[in-house]
């Protein structure tokens, strides 16, 4: 049995003892390891080569990390921006600290409008999330979807680290998305479309990769505090997000088609 909260596990002897790292749970690459990272090389190489400006989204969640890795040692010219959306948790802003201080490339952070933040917790309560998916949708627009605008003002591409394995409603998830609502002529990369949890791993361990240390914690998606929990096992992949709310439900906005959208 683990304890999710104190990082221990407690084996049948009862002595706590330290809970594997999640390199050492998930690390295995699948079969087509070194021919889909080749492609991701290519396809990043490709971005900045003819796509500027481009940019890196990144919430600093495992794939990210991922991305930005390939971005310094391929030495790109593709900036990375993530979204402080002012409920962070403080392992996330540790980590955006220490990435500040060792990428090559820059990284821009965007937070939400202050004024905007405050009216909506005075109007609503800091819980405000809770109590309807409309209210948790203002939250979403007001932190995310606001500072995203700005972030993507003036881009011909952006890149995320959406997978297809991460959810039923991103299966069929393209390694090049045109069909965004986020702006006109915006091209979505998604190099990472087609790699496992398992692949994520594999290049985190192998390359030693500095992580958000809640992936030990048994958060495999990571996103604001009060609407991110860790999962237990045989919960899916995004479980721990937004977990009061139905299935369908579960975006905030920042991956929305033109058509859904419309
Ligand atoms: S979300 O829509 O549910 O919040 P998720 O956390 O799975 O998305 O992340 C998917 C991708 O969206 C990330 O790989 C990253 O590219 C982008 N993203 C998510 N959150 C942020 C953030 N706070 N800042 C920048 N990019 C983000
Ligand atoms: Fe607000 Fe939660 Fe959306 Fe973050 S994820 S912006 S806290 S509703």
């Amino acid at each position: 049995m683990s304890d999710h909260t104190s990082g221990l596990s407690t084996p049948a002897t009862g002595t706590p003892q330290p809970m594997k790292k999640a390199t050492q749970l998930h690390a295995q690459p699948s079969a087509t390891f070194d021919a889909k990272l080749a492609e991701t090389e290519a396809m990043l190489r490709q971005a900045a080569a003819h796509f500027q400006p481009v940019t890196q989204a990144s919430s600093l969640g495992a794939e990210d990390v991922v991305i930005t890795h390939l971005i310094d040692a391929l030495a790109l010219d593709i900036p990375v921006f993530v979204l402080d959306t002012g409920a962070l948790h403080p392992e996330t802003l540790a980590l955006l600290e220490r990435t500040v201080h060792t990428s090559r490339v820059p990284i821009h952070v965007y937070r939400p409008a202050n004024e905007a933040v405050v009216q909506f917790v005075e109007r609503e309560g800091a819980d405000a999330m809770y109590r309807s998916i409309e209210l948790r949708k203002t939250c979403c627009s007001i932190r995310k979807l606001e500072p995203l605008g700005r972030a993507l003002q003036g881009k011909k591409a952006w890149i995320t680290g959406l997978r297809r394995e991460q959810s039923n409603a991103r299966a069929d998830v393209p390694l090049i998305d045109t069909s965004e609502a986020a702006a006109k002529d915006l091209t979505k990369f998604n190099p990472l479309a087609n790699w496992t949890w398992g692949d994520v791993w594999h290049y985190i361990a192998t390359r030693h990769v500095d992580y958000n240390p809640l992936h030990d914690r048994f958060y495999p998606s990571i996103g604001c505090a009060p609407c991110t929990r860790a999962i237990s096992l045989g919960e899916d992949f995004r479980a721990g997000r937004w977990w009061w709310e139905d299935e369908a439900a579960k975006e905030c906005g920042l991956h929305v088609k033109k058509t859904e959208a419309a």
